[in-house]
């Protein structure tokens, strides 16, 4: 089976390859070294499982996320749907043309998914514009990248702490987005019942200002 390196992360590596007659994506977790041997095998276990969980709870209730086809533990990866798409990142980088529709549209999507997460108990613990991806096909936000996720009866605060990193990306990398991020927060806070609670966090999490 022929693996091609798309992204060396700080945790893993992502290739596309093939499982049985589909196109795949393989993340591999890799040891590290500085870890003593047991204790790195159990938080990579732990990570592979709760990435497979949540991906497959995300499917489960609606929320677009890539199929998962095989966890090899023994490899420590993770065979899953491959995407074809591009992430919300690229979508907003310097230079690509969004409308302001466009711009509506994709907030909206993204505070629909999450507030649907977040009522399931599910905490992303790594929201970037990175782990978001538009699908090619029908134009379905996806979401990816579950390592640092963890399913809970999960309080108001961690959920707020879930928005505040993806407002860090924001702030850092989409300053010209803004409002797609205010957007976002408005159709989250009304799309479950305790939305507002979260969103009305402001002043602890700044939400831009
Ligand atoms: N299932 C997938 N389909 C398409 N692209 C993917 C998929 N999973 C990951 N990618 C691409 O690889 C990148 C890194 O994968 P990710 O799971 O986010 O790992 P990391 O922990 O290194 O951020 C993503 O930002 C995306 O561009
Ligand atoms: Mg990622």
């Amino acid at each position: 089976m022929s693996k091609n390196l798309v992204k060396q992360g700080a945790e893993a590596r992502i290739y596309t390859t093939s499982f049985l007659t589909r196109t795949a994506i393989a993340k591999e977790r890799f040891k590290k070294a500085y870890r003593h041997p047991t204790l790195d095998k159990k938080l990579t276990d732990r990570r592979l499982v709760q990435e497979a969980r949540c991906l497959v709870k995300c499917r489960s209730i609606g929320i677009d996320a890539p199929a998962v086809y095989f966890v090899d533990l023994e490899n420590r990866t993770i065979y899953m749907e491959y995407i074809e798409g591009k992430t919300v990142n690229d979508l907003l980088a310097d230079g690509s043309k969004i409308t302001a529709e466009e711009s509506d549209e994709l907030a909206r999507k993204i505070g629909e998914a999450l507030a649907k997460m977040h009522a399931a108990e599910m905490i992303h613990g790594d929201l970037t514009t990175s782990n978001l991806l538009i699908r090619d096909a029908n134009n379905s936000l996806a979401i990816i990248d579950f390592g640092l996720s963890f399913i809970t009866t999960c309080s108001i605060e961690d959920k707020a702490v879930d928005l505040y990193v993806l407002e860090r990306t924001f702030l850092s990398t989409h300053p010209h987005a803004h409002h797609l991020f205010l957007t976002m927060l408005k159709v989250y806070g009304e799309s479950y019942d305790s939305g507002n609670s979260i969103t009305g966090k402001e002043k602890k999490y700044g939400w831009l200002g």
